[in-house]
C-alpha cells in the first residue's frame, strides 16, 4: 500500500482508508491513509466534537456553560485527555492529528463564545423584561417631610412681626444669673425667682435661661441709645412639673420696642394686630393686670378660645379664654440696665409661647407630643 505523509510510519497491516467528515479536517473531506491509532484518535475527536456541540445546544445558563467548558475544554476535560495520546504517535504522525485537534478546539471555542454571548443576551433580556418600567403609569406621590408644628408657628410669628418692623435678634440659651434675674429686677432671694426655677450648670452663676427676657438686656446694650424693635425667639428651660401644657424645654418669643414716646397703646395695637393675623380677623382679646418684676405696669393677654369660640371647652378650661402671653411697659430700672435714660426713653415688652400658640391653633391637646418624635403628629395639621 502506498504511503502518504499522514501514515508515513504506518505498518501495512494497520493501514486502512477512512473517510472522516470533520469539518475541520484541513477544510476538506478526504481519503487519507492512516494507521489504527490515528484513526482512533480522529474518531475520538469527531465524537468529542459531536457530543460537545449537542451538549452546548442544551446548555442554556451561564452555569451549565461553565460545566460544559470544564467537561470538554478545560485542562481536565475530554479534549486534553485525547491530546495526551498524541504522545504515543510518532513525530511524523503527530502534525495531521495535531492540526485536526487544534481545529476541533478552536471550533469548540468559537461555538462556546457564541453560546456565551447568546446566553448573556438572553439573561439581559430577561432582566430587562422583568424590571421594565411602564412609563405610562401615573407617578407615585412622594412621601415628603413636613415642618414641625412649632417651627410653623415660629415662622408665622416671624412673618407677622417683621412686617411690623421688628428685627429677629438671637440671644444665648445658656445665661448668667445676672442676665436671667438680676438685671431684670430679681436680685438674689427675690420671691419671683421661684416662678422660674431652672437647670444650673456646674459653673456657679451659669444656668439655662428660664425665659427669653434676658435677651432684652443683650439687645438694648448692643443698640442703646438707638431706638429698637426686636423679637427674640428661642428655647427656654424650666424645672417644671411637666403636664399637657407645661414642658421643661419650650420656646418663647420675646418682643421689645424702645424709643421716645412709646406708650401702652402701642403695645396693645401691636399685640391685637398680631392676634388677628395669627388666628384670623375679629379675634376678641382681653388684657388682665399681672405682675412681672421687669415690666410696670404688667398684663397678661388672652384671646377668645379658638376651639369653642368662647363658649367654653376642655382646652380653655371652660373659661372661654386662652392665655396668650405676658407683657408690659419696660421697667425704668431695666431700661437703665440696658443703657437707656428712662427720663427720655420708654418701651414695651412681651413674651409669648409659640408651642402653646401651636397647640391652640392646630387643636392639639398635649404639648408633650412635640418632643416625642412621633411623626404622626405632623399629619394632624
Ligand atoms: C415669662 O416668661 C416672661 N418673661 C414673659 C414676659 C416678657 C413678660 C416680657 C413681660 C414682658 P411666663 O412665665 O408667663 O412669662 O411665660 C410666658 C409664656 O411662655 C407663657 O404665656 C407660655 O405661653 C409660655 N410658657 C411658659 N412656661 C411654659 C412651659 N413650661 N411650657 C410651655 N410654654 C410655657
Amino acid at each position: 500500500m502506498p504511503g502518504c505523509g499522514a501514515c508515513a510510519s504506518g505498518d501495512a497491516t494497520a493501514d486502512s482508508q477512512i473517510s472522516f467528515s470533520l469539518a475541520t479536517a484541513g477544510g476538506k473531506k478526504g481519503l487519507i491513509h492512516m494507521n489504527i491509532m490515528q484513526q482512533d484518535i480522529l474518531q475520538q475527536l469527531e465524537q468529542l466534537q459531536q457530543d460537545a456541540q449537542t451538549a452546548l445546544i442544551l446548555a442554556t445558563t451561564t452555569e451549565s456553560v461553565r460545566d460544559w467548558y470544564s467537561e470538554y475544554l478545560s485542562r481536565k476535560g475530554r479534549l486534553t485527555a485525547i491530546l495526551r495520546n498524541l504522545g504515543n504517535l510518532s513525530a511524523e504522525e503527530r502534525p495531521l492529528i495535531g492540526k485536526v485537534a487544534n481545529e476541533v478546539k478552536s471550533a469548540l471555542e468559537q461555538a462556546l463564545q457564541e453560546r456565551q454571548a447568546a446566553i448573556a443576551q438572553a439573561e439581559l433580556d430577561a432582566i430587562r423584561s422583568a424590571e421594565s418600567v411602564d412609563i405610562t403609569l401615573p407617578g407615585r406621590p412622594q412621601n415628603l417631610g413636613k415642618l414641625h408644628i412649632t417651627t410653623r408657628a415660629l415662622r408665622d410669628i416671624y412673618a407677622i412681626f417683621t412686617a411690623m418692623g421688628f428685627q429677629i435678634y438671637d440671644s444665648p440659651e445658656v445665661e448668667t444669673d445676672e442676665y436671667n434675674f438680676q438685671l431684670l429686677n430679681m436680685p438674689e432671694g427675690h420671691p419671683a425667682r421661684d416662678m422660674w426655677d431652672t437647670f444650673y450648670t456646674t459653673t456657679p452663676g451659669l444656668l439655662l435661661r428660664t425665659h427669653t427676657s434676658p435677651g432684652q438686656i443683650h439687645a438694648m446694650r448692643e443698640y442703646a441709645p438707638e431706638p429698637i424693635r426686636v423679637i427674640l425667639p428661642g428655647k427656654c428651660y424650666r424645672y417644671e412639673a411637666v403636664d399637657a401644657s407645661h414642658e421643661s424645654m419650650f420656646y418663647q418669643v420675646e418682643g421689645l420696642a424702645v424709643g421716645k414716646h412709646i406708650t401702652f397703646s402701642d403695645l396693645k395695637g401691636v399685640l391685637i394686630n398680631f392676634a388677628n393675623q395669627m388666628y384670623g380677623e375679629g379675634r376678641k382679646a382681653r388684657f388682665r393686670k399681672s405682675y412681672f418684676p421687669f415690666t410696670e405696669p404688667s398684663v397678661e393677654m388672652d384671646i377668645d378660645c379658638v376651639l369653642c369660640g368662647g363658649k367654653g371647652c376642655p382646652v380653655c378650661k371652660y373659661t372661654g379664654w386662652l392665655e396668650m402671653l405676658g407683657a408690659g411697659m419696660v421697667n425704668p430700672h431695666v431700661l437703665q440696665n440696658g443703657g437707656y435714660d428712662p427720663a427720655e426713653f420708654s418701651g414695651f415688652a412681651f413674651g409669648l409661647g409659640p408651642d402653646r400658640i401651636a397647640l391652640q391653633k392646630y387643636g392639639i391637646d398635649d404639648i408633650r407630643y412635640f418632643f416625642t418624635n412621633d411623626a404622626r403628629l405632623l399629619d394632624r395639621v
